[in-house]
């Protein structure tokens, strides 16, 4: 799956069946409340599978207040009233006592989806995109926590192709990542110019239709 990226982004732009495409986004800082507002929507069991426990709205605050977007990657897609409905946070760690790697680094990911916007492919593009974006920064390895009940996501992972090892519940699935190509990079090139114009258009919509409401 992740050895032509290009191919695999410009077949994405057709969307899934019948639904407009899924363009991801990098998300900055002026995007934190809305990560917020994303997150705090998950009801409890949703927060389980995403976080590993149903952490309260105030962890969830903390753990938002503390993302470093100059260090970590955060993805994001917003749907047509400029809401963000999914999101996926791609972390750097040492790589320091992993068998998987010979890298300096991996990567590990988390992802949410809000449920109006579930069964369109936003977790699994979100997903391609921080696979590419990993190649295209040398890191061959990427982990996934995630509860072995979790059938959504084990299913995203195997489609991807990712080892899965099961333990006590939860299952820790890691990606072998081929090196960057012409196409890896020109795809996230693509993508995040893409994604940059059509969060653009949104927001300004959003912010008109906001100024002429008023
Ligand atoms: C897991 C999650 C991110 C998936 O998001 P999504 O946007 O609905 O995912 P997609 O639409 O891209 O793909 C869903 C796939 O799972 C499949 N699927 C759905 N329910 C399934 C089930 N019960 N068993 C197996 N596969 C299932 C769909 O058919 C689809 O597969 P396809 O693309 O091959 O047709 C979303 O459900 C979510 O946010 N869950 C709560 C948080 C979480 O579990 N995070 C993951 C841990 S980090």
């Amino acid at each position: 799956m992740l050895d032509n990226p290009l191919r695999r982004w410009i077949q994405g732009l057709r969307g899934k069946k019948g639904q407009p495409p899924v363009l991801v986004k990098e998300l900055g800082e002026r995007d934190r409340r809305r990560v917020l507002r994303h997150l705090l929507a998950l009801d409890s069991d949703d927060r389980l599978l995403r976080f590993g426990s149903m952490i309260p709205d105030e962890q969830i605050a903390a753990y938002v207040g503390k993302i470093d977007f100059s260090r970590d990657i955060v993805f994001g897609v917003v749907n047509n009233v400029f809401q963000l409905v999914g999101m996926g946070h791609l972390a750097f760690a040492s790589a320091e006592g992993r068998k998987s790697t010979t890298k300096e680094q991996v990567a590990e990911f988390g992802v949410s989806v809000s449920k109006s916007a579930r069964g369109q492919g936003v977790g699994t593009r979100l997903f391609q995109r921080a696979a590419t974006h990993c190649r295209n920064s040398d890191v061959d390895t990427l982990y996934m926590q995630c509860l072995t009940s979790n059938q959504t996501m084990m299913h995203i992972a195997r489609k991807a192709g990712m080892r899965i090892k099961r333990e006590y519940g939860e299952a820790d699935a890691h990606l072998e990542l081929p090196p960057p190509s012409p196409g890896s990079v020109m795809a996230e090139a693509l993508e995040e110019q893409f994604a940059a114009i059509d969060y653009t258009v949104k927001a300004n919509t959003r912010a008109a239709v906001k100024f002429f409401k008023r």
